[in-house]
């Protein structure tokens, strides 16, 4: 397998995990796995910007709900970077499903359902660099 080198990756912990108090918990597993956050910030969507941050679901049966949950509290949006931290962060994030997250990652310990399923994380570099200039300029990224 060959290394991916230095990445940066958006993650977010969604209004339920701030309603949990689990922020300091995401942020504990990201710092224990030696990544670095290079920004962090928190933040309350509307309806209209949750809606253009999943934009690619807006034909899913779930696209109402969804963008309802993510502008009901305040998240936290991050910018995560260290080697191969795409794949590394959905690694301790689990399956999108709780239910099918692997035992230890932070889905399977601290998420209800699907959907409310406290982060989300970039999937891909392109994806990545949208997302983060969806939240964060270039002078917010602390290099
Ligand atoms: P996320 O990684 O943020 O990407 C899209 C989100 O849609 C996902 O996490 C869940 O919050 C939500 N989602 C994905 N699949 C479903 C589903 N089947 N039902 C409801 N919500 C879903």
């Amino acid at each position: 397998m060959h290394r991916m080198g230095k990445q940066r990756t958006l993650s977010i912990v969604k209004p339920d995990g701030v309603r949990k108090g689990v922020v300091g918990d995401v942020v504990r597993r990201f710092e224990t796995a030696g990544i670095r956050i290079a920004a962090m910030r928190m933040l309350r969507l509307t309806r209209a910007e949750a809606e253009g941050f999943y934009a690619v679901h807006r034909e899913r049966p779930f696209f109402g709900s969804l963008t309802e949950f993510m502008s009901s509290g305040p998240i936290v949006v991050m910018v995560l970077e260290g080697e191969n931290v795409i794949a590394r962060n959905r690694e301790l994030m689990g399956a999108t499903d709780p239910k099918k997250a692997a035992k230890g990652t932070i889905r399977a310990e601290l998420a209800d359902n699907v959907e409310q399923n406290i982060v989300h994380g970039s999937d891909a570099p392109e994806t990545a660099a949208t997302e983060i200039s969806y939240f964060f300029s270039s002078l917010d990224i602390v290099s």
